[in-house]
């Protein structure tokens, strides 16, 4: 087993199951989850908050705004807090959602989430989810994933968190052309490491995700040397 704490990197589009899978593979092994998007939330958050017109926004002001950004551990996961405070609610809302690819452009925004990443990891074994974690991020990490869905499948599975209950094929569509305008915005960050483990969840339930990800990490934790590469076309993939 290798010394030091273990990245574990789960990178793919909008509402491919990337936080949730993560986070339960986090529990599993014992380590922190770290939500890289949450961060990039935050910062759109307080920046909404000074000035509700985001064709305005710079980076300069976006960037000061972290400063009211801190990102803590709190049972088992790094959260970001605003002024101190919890903020899960703010940066699940709309208003943030429809924003946040804009502020995740901003290459002096991506240094400060980086820099809190990379910190959080230096601490402590982590499960660290988003988009380019494998490839700018934690280059080096000890098992990196790509996730990818059908939009169709992440339409139906998001509409099912938020709504609770089965939504109608013309909600589905609906929210497969949201998510597919979100893939395009994202699209050049949103990248696949070389040395990844591209897993395609779309027939796969959330506990086949985890079990897929928990025997992976446990292959590369227990090989002699630790934290080599994984064959990109493992079989369990
Ligand atoms: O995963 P999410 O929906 O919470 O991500 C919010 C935004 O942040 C989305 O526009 C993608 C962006 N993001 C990014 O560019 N790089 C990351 N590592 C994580 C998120």
């Amino acid at each position: 087993m290798s010394s030091g704490p273990h990245v574990i990197a789960i990178d793919g589009p909008a509402a491919s199951g990337k936080s949730s899978t993560a986070q339960w593979v986090a529990r599993r092994l014992g380590h922190y989850h770290v939500d890289s998007g949450s961060l990039y939330r935050a910062a759109t958050a307080v920046q909404l908050e000074r000035d509700t017109d985001p064709e305005t926004w710079t980076e300069g002001e976006v960037l000061a705004g972290t400063r009211r950004v801190s990102f803590v551990p709190s049972e088992g996961a790094f959260v970001p807090l605003i002024d101190g405070e919890p903020a899960d609610e703010k940066l699940r809302g709309s208003e943030v959602t429809r924003n946040v690819s804009r502020v995740a452009k901003m290459p002096a925004v991506r240094n400060w989430v980086n820099e809190q990443v990379r910190l959080a990891g230096r601490a402590q074994s982590v499960v660290v989810d988003g988009r380019d974690i494998g490839t700018v991020v934690f280059p080096d990490a000890s098992l990196k994933v790509f996730l990818v869905a059908d939009p169709w499948e992440r339409a139906r599975r998001r509409l099912i968190q938020r709504l609770d209950r089965h939504p109608s094929d013309q909600e589905i569509a609906e929210e497969t052309d949201l998510i597919v305008q979100r893939d395009a915005k994202d699209s050049t960050q949103t990248v696949q490491a070389t040395d990844a483990v591209l897993i395609d969840t779309t027939y796969l339930t959330q506990e086949d995700q985890v079990e897929r990800i928990v025997a992976l990490a446990n292959a590369v934790t227990h090989r002699p040397g630790g934290t080599s590469v994984v064959d990109g076309d493992s079989d369990l993939t």
